[in-house]
């Protein structure tokens, strides 16, 4: 079997690339780990950055998200039992998409069989080699039995866990990473998100956030100590303890219900460069890890994948291999600035174990300057909707 471009891992950016590839007569092939089903029932992202939203609308992957996603023009930020709006629309333009990765996922399966693209799933033990030749090919097993794929380009987007970022040579490899000393428990509920917007707390007892899905589905996060399991937090625990970290108002009005999910994620920042390495390019969390924060994860996937497509889009219509050759430091440059943002919201809004009462009232002082300051504002609307591609 042979390919154009080889693909590793079905999630958001792997079907993204597929899509847009054969939209311009690309010839790829996806491998991915697990059953669709699977793929299907993790529950993650729901921010879309307008840069991706425009990438889905070009992909041919809009039409749903521009019926059933929620434009939000603002976000609150709340101290306690304090509340401010940040207005993205006053302040910079722009907006976000509200749309669930789950759902967005499904769009992309959904393109991808009626262009009767080829995503092989449940394959087993893939392994890439020859990347520093013209020929770079992959093996990897399914239904017990081993097979070999040819192709021009691999493209590694299997995650974090993924086998992509391992095959770069470990003398080229440089990999720059903050674990933070908590976590975050999500729950998901089928009651009305309590507020039209999301809100972001900080509180004494922790960071919270009110997030949503659709009209009648709610998404919630706590911060949690790494040492909490799942078993300890009952449904009315969490929401008791999140009333307590969101303003009054919200706490008062909000509706609780059962839990649909509940799962604990960790903190981290990671990077990896270079982002390309030979034939193998890296694209989404294979190359990179941002906390959840700045809603930022998803969105970084989509802009590798925007400069990755322009890239083999030159190389195979053009001949011409400049987007190729410069397509690690393109993605890094954005991708730094991303961690940057993610990593400065993070600081802001959680308690850190290790944090001393000078620390707790820098926390606090910035969210009042950023309260009072115009600048401050525009400066975070303006990543938060996403920096320019
Ligand atoms: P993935 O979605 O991880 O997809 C990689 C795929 O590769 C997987 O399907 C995996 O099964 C497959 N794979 C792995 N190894 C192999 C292998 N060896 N062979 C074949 N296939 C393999 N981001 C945001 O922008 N906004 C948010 O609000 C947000 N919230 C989040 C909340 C949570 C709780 C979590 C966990 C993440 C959140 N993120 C958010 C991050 C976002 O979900 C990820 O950044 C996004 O999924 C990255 O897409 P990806 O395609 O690069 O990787
Ligand atoms: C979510 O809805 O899952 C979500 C929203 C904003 C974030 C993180 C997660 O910053």
């Amino acid at each position: 079997m042979r390919t154009q471009v080889l693909i590793i891992g079905g999630g958001p950016a792997g079907l993204l690339l597929s899509q847009l590839m054969h939209r311009q007569g690309i010839d790829t092939l996806v491998l991915e780990r697990r059953s669709r089903d699977y793929v299907l029932a993790r529950i993650r992202a729901g921010v879309l950055e307008s840069g991706m939203v425009d990438l889905l609308r070009e992909a041919g992957v809009g039409e749903r998200m521009d019926r059933e996603g929620i434009v939000h023009e603002g976000t609150y930020l709340a101290l306690s039992n304090r509340g401010f709006r940040i207005d993205f629309k006053q302040l910079t333009g722009g907006s976000v998409m509200v749309y669930g990765q789950t759902e967005l996922t499904r769009d992309l399966y959904q393109a991808r069989d009626a262009m009767e693209g080829q995503v092989l799933h449940e394959v087993g033990r893939v392994q890439i080699h020859d990347l520093d030749t013209d020929s770079p090919h992959v093996t990897f097993t399914k239904d017990g039995r081993a097979q070999r794929i040819d192709c021009d380009y691999v493209a590694g987007c299997d995650g974090f866990h993924g086998v992509s970022r391992k095959t770069i040579d470990p003398a080229v490899l440089r990999e720059f990473e903050r674990v933070y000393p908590f976590g975050w428990l999500g729950i998901l509920s089928q009651t009305p998100p309590v507020s039209e917007e999301l809100i972001y707390a900080s509180h004494e007892r922790g960071f919270a956030l009110c997030s949503m899905r659709n009209q009648n589905l709610s998404r919630y996060y706590l911060q949690v100590s790494l040492q909490d399991s799942i078993e300890q937090w009952s449904d009315d625990a969490f929401w008791d303890e999140l009333k307590r970290r969101i303003p009054l108002a919200a706490a008062e009005s909000i509706v609780t219900g059962e839990s649909i999910e509940k799962s604990i994620a960790p903190l981290r920042s990671f990077v990896a460069e270079p982002m390309r390495w030979g034939r193998l390019f890296l694209c989404g969390d294979a190359a990179h890890i941002v906390p959840p924060t700045g809603a930022k994860g998803l969105n970084l996937a989509a802009s590798d994948v925007y400069y990755l497509s322009r890239a083999l889009q030159q190389h195979y219509n053009d001949n011409d291999d400049h987007g190729i050759e410069t397509y690690s430091a393109t993605a890094l440059s954005r991708v730094w600035k991303a961690e940057r943002f993610s990593w400065s919201m993070t600081r802001l809004l959680h308690r850190f174990p290790d944090q001393s009462p000078f620390d707790w009232r820098m926390q606090q002082v910035e969210l009042e300057y950023l309260e009072s300051s115009v600048a401050a504002q525009t400066s975070l609307a303006e990543n938060y909707i996403g920096l320019p591609y």
